[in-house]
């Protein structure tokens, strides 16, 4: 099987590709280096031991893809080319849906023209806005995001339920992400956010290398155990499986939409991962009380079950793990 992973070089793309290749998929790479590094490449095929094709372009851009797709033949697509960051979404709306939207537009054109139907989608769990609920089932109501980074991710959503409903001979999986930290093991790859980190575990590490001053925990009076935000922190080599399984589900299913949350279940709140990085890599991290940042929620934690079912997928790795490896990749730097 042939698979083109558009934003390979990136963050989850990165690890996607190391267990895409070590599943013994084919690999075709795009990506436009705008929040990733060339030498990440490099990285994968030392980790891995093998190769695959690379094009150095904008998923924007119609010509090169029908190129890619004139060159190579693609069985699936996996789409992590998509822009991140919660605040800068706010203040670059037309950027956001230009890249995130209309770059899934362009990409899902290419695939029918090309006659490529098999398509995994990066969504997050920032579709169920304030959740009616947690844990978290896929049944739960979404809408309600709060920034166009997530309101980008509901409007594909969207996209992809029209486009099965006028073909269903297309064949989709919607993965919903919980909140990815950690690195692979190996230490050569993991996450490399620009500029001052606005998520919490790659602001714990530099507070614990001391490249920041202390952490601000964005308000204690939420109405969970200790007052400070939960979330469900997933290690993104387990994500990364995920969408090995997704892939399996869609060969043997031939068609068909399905969404999945891709989570451990587990709720840690601010301080629980403060205390957990502390424990597992024996660093100080230093954090003060600071007021509720605008748009956060109280809890927000994966009900796995539907995965663990359909696809027989579940994650292994715990808090440490993640802590570790997550350090393990910057402490070096
Ligand atoms: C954020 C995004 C979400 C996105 C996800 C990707 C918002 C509102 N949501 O989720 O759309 O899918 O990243 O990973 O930004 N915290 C601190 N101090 C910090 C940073 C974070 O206390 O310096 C707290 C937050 O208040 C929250 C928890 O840590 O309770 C996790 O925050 P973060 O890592 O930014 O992720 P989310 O807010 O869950």
């Amino acid at each position: 099987m042939s698979v083109l992973v558009t934003g390979g070089a990136g963050y989850i793309g990165s690890h996607t590709v190391v267990e895409l290749l070590n599943s013994g998929k084919d690999v075709v790479i795009i990506d436009n280096f705008s929040n990733s590094k060339p030498e990440v490449l490099d990285k994968i095929k030392e980790i891995t031991g093998k190769d695959f094709k690379f094009y150095e372009i904008d998923y924007l851009d119609r010509k090169a893809l029908e190129k890619v797709f004139e060159e190579n033949k693609i069985d699936a697509v996996l789409n992590f080319a998509g822009y991140k960051a919660v605040g800068e979404s706010v203040q670059k709306p037309i950027d956001y849906y230009t890249n995130n939207v209309s770059g899934a537009l362009v990409l899902l054109d290419t695939m029918k023209k090309y006659e490529v139907k098999t398509f995994v989608f990066s969504s997050s769990a920032t579709v169920y806005g304030d959740p009616e609920k947690v844990p978290i089932t896929e049944e739960c109501k979404t809408g309600g995001t709060t920034n166009p980074y997530g309101t980008s991710k509901l409007f594909i959503e969207q996209i992809l339920k029209d486009i099965y409903t006028s073909d269903p001979t297309w064949n989709i999986c919607i993965l919903r992400y919980f909140n990815p930290v950690g690195a692979h093991q190996s230490g050569l790859i993991g996450e490399e956010p620009q500029g001052i980190p606005n998520n919490l575990m790659p602001y714990i590490v530099r507070v614990a290398k001391g490249t920041l001053k202390e952490l601000s925990v964005f308000g204690n009076d939420y109405n969970t155990k200790d007052g400070t935000g939960v979330r469900d922190y997933i290690h993104v080599v387990d994500l990364a499986i995920g969408h090995i399984k997704a892939l399996d589900k869609l060969e043997k299913e031939r068609k068909g939409l399905f969404i999945y949350n891709l989570g451990t279940g587990n709720g840690y709140s601010v301080l629980d991962m403060v205390k957990s990085f502390e424990k597992a890599t024996k660093k100080e991290v230093a954090y003060k009380i600071a007021p509720r940042r605008s748009g956060d929620i109280a809890a927000c934690y994966a009900d796995p079950k539907k995965a663990e079912e359909e696809l027989g997928w579940k994650a292994k790795l715990g808090i440490d793990d993640m802590c570790r490896d997550s350090w393990n990749y910057i402490k070096e730097k």
